[in-house]
């Protein structure tokens, strides 16, 4: 009876066909489902358990940790890609990521370069880790990567202070592999002291036709015979020559996209030739356009979450991290915006998105807000 009604159906007998075909020429995966699905487990993994294995000073505030698995082999990555790692400290469950500065091609170990923030309660961690500790991370994420088959071969990379990091790895790797591309960097730094693998860049610059290296200090020492300032629109210009064969990509401090993007576009760089790492949320985000000059910046509100349990929230602190100090572990990858995994649900109240965060327009249609980019301007009610 069942089978009679299907063969009533339109396009029953192709479909049947293509049935049949498929049991004739095509392959069945049937018996290989638990070996795929330990391949792909062991590319994409979930979890990745490390052990710090070397500590090296780089500048005063800047130290590289080596990180070895410590159980079975490390995941693949390109060049650009970051690791996100998890900690509990002092009761509080959080995680911040950090691009990978060592190339693919050492798959012995991952680096990561910390650069040290004032207060900030991760990097101060990292940096007082020894030998033997241990870590949680993600596998390997992210898009700031060179797609051969879209991107000329030609490489312009602007970075600022520990925005050198996604760039570190992207430079070893051409010059180690003898990669038909041409790398033109553009660094920009503080004080002299401030500069990262200054000595390291010096020398690939000095030993591999494929790369150029230009450090920018603002405020160097009197003597100092190299570039000062800023990194502005003569500069890119000189560095680059013509610009309509390069792809250009962005890494640092939102200083430096405050200053370097507007000259970008001034001189007409298209946005597909263009890259941006998002850096994280901003530091002072009531200077950034848009904020309401009604909420002051150290306003507090609260947030109510289901079943009635109430979390305070300051106005100038990402909502996920005051859920997190209150106990609310919210999964996040990126905590700059782009990858989906803290949303939430807005039910009621108003909130502050600081300007080019990615968030879709169904998200905002809909009422879901990425909790790692969302600023509280009156009291909410959420979904977790
Ligand atoms: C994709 C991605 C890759 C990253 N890669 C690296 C990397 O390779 N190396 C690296 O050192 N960092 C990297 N970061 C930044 C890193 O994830 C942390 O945000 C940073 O270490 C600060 O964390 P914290 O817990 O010490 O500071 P928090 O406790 O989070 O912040 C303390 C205070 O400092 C402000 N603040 C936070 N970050 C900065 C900053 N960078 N500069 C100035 N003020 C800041 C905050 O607004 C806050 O007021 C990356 C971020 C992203 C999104
Ligand atoms: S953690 Fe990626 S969007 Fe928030």
């Amino acid at each position: 009876m069942k089978s009679d009604i299907a063969r009533k159906l339109d396009g029953y007998d192709a479909l049947m066909g293509e049935i049949a075909a498929a049991r004739k020429y095509g392959s069945d995966f049937t018996p290989l489902r638990g070996r795929l699905q330990d391949a792909v487990a062991r590319l994409h993994p979930h979890r990745v358990a490390l052990r710090v294995s070397r500590v090296i000073d780089e500048t005063p505030s800047t130290r590289t940790l080596r990180l070895v698995p410590a159980a079975g082999n490390l995941p693949p990555f390109q060049t650009g890609q970051y690791i996100t790692l998890f900690f509990d400290l002092g009761g509080v469950r959080t995680a911040r990521p950090y691009s990978i500065s060592s190339a693919p091609s050492q798959t012995a170990f991952w680096e990561i370069t910390v650069r040290r923030v004032a207060e900030g309660l991760v990097s101060n961690h990292l940096l007082d880790l020894g030998p033997g500790a241990l870590l949680e991370s993600s596998g390997p994420a992210g898009t700031f990567v060179f797609n051969p088959v879209i991107h000329p071969p030609q490489l312009v990379c602007i970075a600022g202070g520990s925005g050198i990091t996604p760039f570190m790895s992207m430079i070893r790797e051409t010059v180690q592999r003898d990669l038909p591309r041409r790398i033109t960097l553009l660094y920009g730094n503080r004080r002299l002291d401030d500069v990262i693998f200054h000595a390291e860049l010096n020398e690939l610059a000095r030993s591999a036709v494929q790369f150029d290296y230009i450090p920018v200090v603002e405020d160097p020492p009197g003597n100092y015979p190299g570039r000062r300032g800023l990194i502005d629109a003569p500069l890119i210009r000189e560095a680059c020559g013509t610009l309509d064969d390069k792809v250009f990509f962005v890494c640092g401090p939102q200083g430096l996209y405050d200053h370097v993007l507007p000259q970008l576009e001034a001189m007409a760089v298209p946005r597909r030739r263009l890259r941006c790492e998002i850096y994280g949320a901003p530091a002072n985000v009531w200077e950034q356009p848009g904020w309401p000059a009604e909420v002051d910046r150290h306003a507090r509100f609260t947030v109510t979450l289901p079943g009635g349990r109430h979390v305070e929230a300051p106005a100038a602190v990402p909502l996920i991290r005051s859920l997190e100090k209150s106990g609310w572990a919210i999964p996040s990858l990126c905590r700059s915006g782009t990858c989906s995994l803290c949303r939430l649900k807005l039910l009621s109240g108003r909130i502050f998105q600081p300007p080019g965060v990615p968030v879709r327009s169904s998200d905002r249609r809909f009422g879901y807000i990425h909790a790692c980019v969302s600023y509280p301007l009156s009291d909410l009610e959420i979904l977790l």
